[in-house]
């Protein structure tokens, strides 16, 4: 037989090719379930992020993942052994919390050399690794400083580099940029990264900030009720979210109820809108449109042409959030983001009747 080639990073990973590949973990904590069924194959090198509401389970999959919670059911694959049973120190990875968990009396050196006194290696060996982590996380010089002297931003790095110091095979961060500010936390996000893919270190992270999510991910496993509702690109999560709770969770989302009328048209009260042809036919349900997908200039043919009203308008710094209101749907409320040249280009529109547009390509129907 051949041997199979590794697959690069950044590929969606099959059951056969995945780095790490979690089966149907299920996790109670007295009668309340935890994990319900959990299964999730990551490739090799791949960065996932683990997005969704606080509870949901993210900071327990991650737990079980390390060996700190024990699964009731399913098993835990990494490297194509079963580490379902191993104990913590033999699962091979880093792990890197929210709070920095620096050792205080320790210098910065001695904290990223921790994680090599296990390792068969001299001295010298470790002081060369400890150099060139910090030189990596851009803290080289500071071997002999204490983490009181560092800023929270450097502390998390040091914290980083300790993580990856004995070359684990496996990266799990869990909020590791909550507690840092915006600019420190957008700035370590790029450079975790960097590192990950540098390092090609297969990487779960868990966040409840989507836009965290979107940035750092090959992929994002979007959790909700210890169950995961969807697995795939930040770009197909956020365009073609698979479930409604999906769809409210990442973005912002227009709802209208809707009712089938033919193949091709559905009846939102009295208005009727064209709709692609989809593969399961729904019946009735809600229909979800992102602000930005309505067409505030639309063409004179446009399909799904209406006349709305401007109710509100909100300035977001890059764009304007205007509420409408449709003609034929008297007190529903629909967002409309609109960039900052296209709102130049409207006439003035308060309190003035305006024709926007739904595309047909951008609306999503739910049972
Ligand atoms: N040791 C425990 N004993 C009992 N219940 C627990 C335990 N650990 C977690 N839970 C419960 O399991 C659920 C999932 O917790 P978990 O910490 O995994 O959530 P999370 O998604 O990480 O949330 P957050 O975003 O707030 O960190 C929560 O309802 C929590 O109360
Ligand atoms: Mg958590």
């Amino acid at each position: 037989m051949p041997t199979p080639l590794s697959t690069p990073a950044n590929v969606a990973a099959s059951s056969s090719d995945a780095f790490l590949s979690i089966r149907n973990i299920r996790k109670r904590f007295g009668a309340f379930t935890a994990l319900d069924h959990v299964s999730l194959e990551v490739g090799k090198g791949e960065m996932v992020c683990l997005l969704g509401p606080s509870g949901c389970g993210k900071t327990t999959l991650l737990r079980t993942i390390a060996g700190l919670e024990k699964q009731d059911d399913g098993s835990i694959h990494a490297h194509g052994r079963d580490i379902s049973h191993l104990p913590p120190q033999s699962r091979d990875y880093g792990i890197l919390f929210q709070s920095y968990a620096l050792f205080p009396n320790l210098t910065v050196a001695q904290n990223v050399a921790y994680g090599l006194n296990a390792r068969r290696m001299t001295r010298a060996q470790m002081q060369q690794r400890v150099t060139d982590m910090l030189a990596m996380i851009g803290l080289a010089g500071s071997e002999k400083k204490y983490p009181g002297q560092l800023s929270g931003g450097q502390q998390q790095r040091v914290a980083l580099a300790r993580a990856l110091a004995p070359s684990p095979s496996l990266l799990l961060l869990d909020e590791p940029l909550s507690a840092l500010d915006a600019q420190v936390r957008e700035h370590l996000q790029l450079e975790i990264r960097r590192l990950q893919k540098e390092f090609n270190i297969t990487t779960l992270m868990v966040t409840h900030d989507q836009e965290e999510a979107m940035v750092m991910s090959d992929r994002i496993a979007i959790m909700h009720h210890g169950r995961i509702e969807q697995f795939d690109t930040p770009d197909r999560i956020y365009r073609h979210p698979a479930t409604p709770f999906v769809a409210d969770f990442v973005g912002q989302a227009n709802w209208l109820p809707f009712q089938r009328v033919s193949e091709r048209q559905v009846s939102v009260g009295p208005l009727m809108l064209s709709v692609e042809q989809e593969k399961q036919k729904v019946d009735s349900g809600r229909l979800f449109c992102r602000p930005e997908a309505v067409d505030v200039l639309p063409a004179v043919d446009a399909a799904n042409r209406f006349s709305a009203r401007v109710v509100d308008q909100i300035y977001l710094g890059n764009r304007y959030r205007m509420m409408l209101e449709l003609d034929e749907l008297p007190g529903r409320r629909l967002m409309a983001d609109v960039s900052n040249d296209v709102r130049a280009q409207l006439p003035d529109v308060s309190a003035q009747r305006m024709w926007i547009a739904l595309p047909q390509h951008s609306l999503h129907l739910f049972a």
